[in-house]
């Protein structure tokens, strides 16, 4: 199975050129699977929720969604990318799946980052894993790694591969990665964009690139630069995510000693002491 990702350099608010310019690259591949970054077709930094407004889409009937899945089909392939999507009850940082037959889904961004929370809603989707024939798909967003369950529960949701549509400006997320694929057994194709935005005073952001494919031992499959916009597409083999053993008596999943997690509402009091 061929899988990939482009790592972009958006130009904020011109959607129609950032869609194209994505189209025209998936165009030139040969591939199975390919991801895109957060936020592809508008950019990360808003400025008000006038502008989100104005700039979200709603899915799977806008225009953005509608160029991918007709490029899915005339390719032969699946897509996933970051978009503002536009909802009935708010606006959401998601991640769309699409393939040959069209929309197959859309997942919420769960753990908004920083400035994210002034301007679209807590994603309300949870962790699905869609089977599209050749592999097992899950969806997470940029910030999503930091919180080790995301991964955990499309991963326990049979996923083989994570796609992960990100802007990230923190270092630490492609070594995280490592781990999140290595204590899962998973692939996880994280897709990040490059160059800078400052919009809003006091505020520049710079992106990290280093868009990265990492397979179930926890190996960099392919890692790009830190500042170019690139393509990169590999052959892996999706069934390895299956095989969940680390040695002949240690399987990753059966070994766990659920017995023995705390209770999640433990978590909920904010008074809780730990004694020993
Ligand atoms: C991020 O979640 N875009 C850092």
């Amino acid at each position: 199975m061929k899988i990939g990702f482009i790592q972009t350099s958006p130009l904020f608010g011109n959607i129609t050129a950032n869609v194209e310019y994505a189209v025209e690259k998936i165009k030139s591949l040969d591939s199975d699977l390919i991801v895109l970054p957060e936020l592809f077709s508008t950019g990360y930094q808003f400025k008000s929720r006038k502008e989100v407004s104005l700039l979200s889409e709603s899915v799977p009937d806008g225009y953005t969604t509608r160029m991918l899945m007709d490029t899915a089909r005339r390719m032969k392939t699946f897509i996933v990318f970051g978009i503002a999507e536009k909802g009935r009850r708010g606006f959401y940082n998601s991640s769309v799946l699409v393939g040959p037959r069209g929309f197959i889904s859309a997942y919420r961004k769960s753990h908004l980052f920083w400035y994210e929370k002034r301007f679209f809603s807590p994603g309300n989707t949870g962790f699905r894993v869609h089977d599209i024939g050749i592999a097992r798909i899950g969806m997470m967003i940029c910030f999503d790694w930091v919180f080790p369950e995301v991964c955990r529960v499309l991963a326990l949701n049979g996923a083989d591969i994570i796609c992960h549509p990100s802007n990230l400006v923190l270092p630490h997320c492609p070594q995280a990665m490592i781990t999140r694929c290595l204590e899962n057994r998973v692939f996880a194709v994280t897709a990040n964009r490059v160059g800078s935005e400052s919009r809003t005073a006091g505020s520049p952001l710079k992106f990290i690139g280093k868009s990265q494919i990492v397979d179930p031992d926890g190996r960099v499959l392919c890692r790009a630069s830190d500042n170019k916009v690139e393509t990169m597409v590999i052959d892996i083999n999706p069934k390895l995510a299956r095989d969940k053993r680390i040695t002949p008596k240690n399987d990753l999943f059966v070994d766990r000693r659920v017995d023995l997690f705390i209770p999640p509402k433990f978590y909920k009091s904010r008074r809780y002491k730990v004694f020993s």
